[in-house]
């Protein structure tokens, strides 16, 4: 019984995430072996001599990948929340150069301390704005952006060396080594974007009266990479972990999947117009909801020239956008709810929407509460994580409506 069990053909065609295996699950062992994660189990197709091994990926390899991936994503979020907190208390800009392994260690000796200090001298931010800085201060920013540099390195790794593992263990198909080729790459561009980000802000710029920080472009391309690093991750970990639905592909299921993919799409770019108001330090102007000073369109909103310029330029333009962009996805969230709750919808998605919905009030209550309060760093460090929060339900949802693979 055992042997006959171990000569049955066992085929696992899970081709991509979420994809239902194509295998008898007659037998106790096999089911036994596919639930413990074997990967060896030697196929025989009928005859003693034609043997392949073509156990995985099987749904233990899947769950391991999607756990990893979702672990990876929680890994990018702490990376997001620690570079958040590094920017508030405005400690990025403290290490002036970029080595992939020396800088791993920090100084040591006083010595070494008083070196990387005097390199810190030589740029705008200590000679512009810091110039009374201590070097036990020095020390504070220096920690800062070292913790968020190391944690890079960390999510790095927690990319790299899985991948490598499973790759050998045969746990990826096909389409799924494309994707985790693509992670993997992903995060060594966001470190290369993190050091082209601060690179801006230590340049000399003669003609600017500006207080030294980093391009808002950059801060921005750099906070959208690792917020579409870490929707990559959570997406590809999800759709291993959570099994499609069978829903009847009415109408009204295709509009409400129309809708939630478009309401996710508003979200990211809320969130990156929020890398604008920080680039800027526009929560610092119009310090008032919902009015900004007693007008509800400020005089200065296209004071540059040429137009175009004030959206990503203009402090006062990219503050109103932010919150017109914060309200319109409010009311998205809230309409895609509403048109939910008419429908018959498995108890998963139901509760992913809700939720998304009460995390949209709560972040939206965040951010007026920022800039109300002059953007203090605990509040302002929680909205950005309550983007992050924001972002991961959308994409639960999303997870939970797609279409049932064919
Ligand atoms: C769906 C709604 C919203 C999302 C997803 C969102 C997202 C974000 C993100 C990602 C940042 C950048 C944080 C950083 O890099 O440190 C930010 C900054 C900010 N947001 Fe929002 N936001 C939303 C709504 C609002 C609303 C309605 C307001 C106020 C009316 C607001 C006020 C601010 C302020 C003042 C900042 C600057 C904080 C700083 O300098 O660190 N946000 N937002």
């Amino acid at each position: 019984m055992l042997i006959s069990s171990l000569r049955t053909t066992i085929f696992c065609g899970c081709r991509s995430a979420g994809k239902s295996f194509q295998y008898s699950t007659r037998s106790p062992l096999r089911k036994w072996l596919l639930k413990r994660g074997h990967s060896t189990v030697t196929v025989e197709g009928g005859t003693s001599t034609s043997a392949a091994a073509a156990s995985v990926p099987n749904a233990a390899s899947n769950r391991i990948v999607g756990r990893w991936l979702l672990g990876c994503s929680g890994l990018v979020v702490g990376a997001i929340v620690l570079g958040g907190v590094t920017r508030l208390t405005e400690s990025g800009l403290s290490m002036v150069d970029w080595h992939l392994v020396r800088e791993m260690k920090p100084p040591q000796s006083e010595g070494e301390w008083e070196a990387e200090f005097s390199k810190y001298q030589q740029f705008p931010e200590f000679k512009i704005l810091n110039h009374n800085m201590t070097l036990p201060e020095f020390k504070f920013i220096f920690y800062m952006e070292w913790g968020h540099r190391m944690w890079g390195r960390l999510v790095g790794l927690a990319y790299i060396l899985p991948t490598i593992y499973f790759w050998k263990k045969g746990y990826f198909t096909r389409s799924m080594k494309g994707k985790v080729l693509g992670l993997c790459g992903f995060v060594f561009f966001q470190g290369l974007l993190g050091w082209y980000m601060v690179k801006s802000g230590l340049e000399e710029k003669p003609e600017s009266h500006d207080i030294p920080r980093v391009s808002q472009y950059r801060l921005s391309a750099h906070l959208g990479s690792a917020l579409l690093l870490y929707c990559a991750s959570m997406w590809t970990g999800l759709t291993l972990l959570l099994p499609a639905h069978r829903i009847a592909e009415t109408k009204k299921l295709m509009q409400l999947r129309r809708f939630a993919k478009g309401t996710g799409g508003l979200v990211f770019l809320t969130a990156l117009s929020g890398a604008f108001v920080a680039g800027l330090d526009a929560g610092l102007v119009y310090n008032s909801f919902p009015k900004m000073a007693d007008r509800w369109i400020p005089d200065d909103l296209l004071a540059f020239s040429p137009t175009l310029k004030n959206f990503f330029e203009n402090p006062t333009t990219v503050q109103f956008d932010h919150r017109i962009l914060g309200i319109t996805s409010l009311t998205a969230i809230t309409g895609l709810y509403l048109f939910s709750r008419r429908m018959m919808l498995p108890k998963r998605a139901k509760i992913a929407i809700s939720l998304l919905a009460a995390m949209a009030y709560t972040q939206v209550a965040l951010g007026i509460a920022t800039l109300l309060l002059y953007v203090p760093t605990p509040l302002a460090a929680t909205h950005q994580s309550g983007s992050v929060a924001l972002l991961s339900l959308a994409i639960w949802v999303l997870a939970e409506l797609r279409r049932m693979p064919k």
